[in-house]
């Protein structure tokens, strides 16, 4: 492995040499920059194929809620980022709840939350879906969300997100309340905890990968339509009467997005569908992951009963094991995968990791 990363870093210096450019940072953050090619809609290097357009320097801001640091709040450490942010900037955030709502905007990339471990540093806010924003509007359930990230390149380590509204009873409308929304491309999460009930994670849009986490909640607690990998990370269910883990949102064939839990743990209370078909192509696959006896008959849902999603859906199940695993090959419309159908999915290409995560990070 060494000499194959030696060989990558060569490989990065010519390219650095030869486009002159400036420096890459192959020496910390998970940024690992091979051509890579920034394709947000913002951006306006999408001309420039395969021209590394990446950060250069490094920024460490430090954030302490007992003042011991250069800000006390995260918010205020994310706004003292230049807009158009060009460096690796780390926010080291120090033990203790910072209770604030944070937004990462789409013009500061590159940016790294670095918690003091998962159990110790806490973001926290508590907004539900029916409650009113500053304009008198309901929030809806996407703007609930504790910490929001539209930028690109961001990455968090050893820290929690928490939407500490309480979780609702069966049929209680309105009380989506999300702890943690990644609408930017390329986002890398480890050992980072989220906590919430209906709907903690909105896994809205653009590649991720998580290792490591532990992601907790009641209804649909993962959802939306990002393309993720999920890695190592326990999925915990609170639910009290029914709950379920997956609500994947792809539209149409053409998307390449879906969630792939790889070697996960599914624990809790249940019973509890693993995958619920949120969009039309709604594309899951769980492997290697162990499920405890809490799934529900069936196993997977088709969300309305009326559109046929039965048909489109692409769910699939590969090698799982525990007391609850026979429950999540309960229909038919989710496959049991072979080795060749479930491969995409169970290596960090699905998100195409070989550029943008540091192989000691994958
Ligand atoms: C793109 O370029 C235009 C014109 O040069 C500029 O106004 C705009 O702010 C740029 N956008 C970004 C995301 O850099
Ligand atoms: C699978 O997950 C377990 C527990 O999270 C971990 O100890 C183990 O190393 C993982 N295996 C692989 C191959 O990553
Ligand atoms: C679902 O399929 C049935 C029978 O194939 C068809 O009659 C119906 O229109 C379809 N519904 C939708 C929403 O596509």
């Amino acid at each position: 492995m060494a000499s194959l990363y030696s060989f990558l870093v060569f490989f990065l210096l010519i390219f650095t040499f030869l486009f002159s450019i400036a420096p890459l940072p192959v020496t910390s953050s998970h940024l690992y920059p091979l051509n890579s090619v920034i394709t947000t809609e913002t951006s306006n290097y999408t001309k420039h194929r395969h021209k590394w357009v990446g950060p250069s320097g490094h920024r460490l801001i430090t954030v302490d809620v007992h003042g011991y640091g250069e800000f006390s709040s995260v918010q205020a450490a994310v706004d003292s980022v230049a807009e158009d942010n060009r460096k690796n900037v780390v926010i080291q955030i120090g033990p203790g709840y910072y209770i604030e709502k944070v937004v990462v905007p789409a013009s500061k990339p590159y940016i790294t939350f670095q918690g003091s471990g998962r159990d110790v540093t806490v973001i926290e806010w508590h907004d539900r879906a029916s409650d009113r924003g500053a304009d008198g509007q309901q929030l809806r359930t996407y703007h609930t969300a504790s910490v929001t990230v539209f930028a690109s390149y961001f990455s968090a380590r050893n820290i929690s997100f928490k939407n500490t509204a309480p979780a609702p009873m069966p049929g209680m409308e309105g009380w989506q309340a999300a702890a943690f929304r990644i609408s930017g491309d390329k986002a890398f999460f480890s050992g980072c905890g989220f906590y919430g009930a209906q709907d903690t994670l909105c896994d809205d849009a653009g590649r991720h990968y998580f290792k490591e986490c532990y992601i907790e909640g009641s209804i649909d607690f993962i959802f939306g339509n990002g393309r993720s990998f999920y890695k190592n990370c326990e999925l915990h269910s609170i639910a009290t009467r029914f709950g379920s883990i997956a609500a994947q949102d792809r539209k149409s064939p053409y998307e390449k997005t879906g969630f792939a839990f790889v070697n996960c743990t599914v624990t809790g209370t249940g019973p509890l569908y693993v995958g619920r078909a949120m969009g039309q192509y709604s594309r899951i696959v769980f492997a290697h992951t162990y499920f405890d006896d809490v799934v529900a008959h069936g196993g997977w849902d088709d969300w309305d009963h009326t559109s046929n999603k039965t048909k489109t859906v692409f769910f699939g199940v590969y090698k799982c094991w525990g007391p609850g695993a026979a429950a999540v090959r309960g229909v038919s419309w989710a496959r049991e995968l072979d080795y060749e159908s479930a491969h995409p999915f169970l290596v960090k290409s699905f998100v195409n990791g070989r550029h943008w995560i540091a192989p000691s990070d994958a």
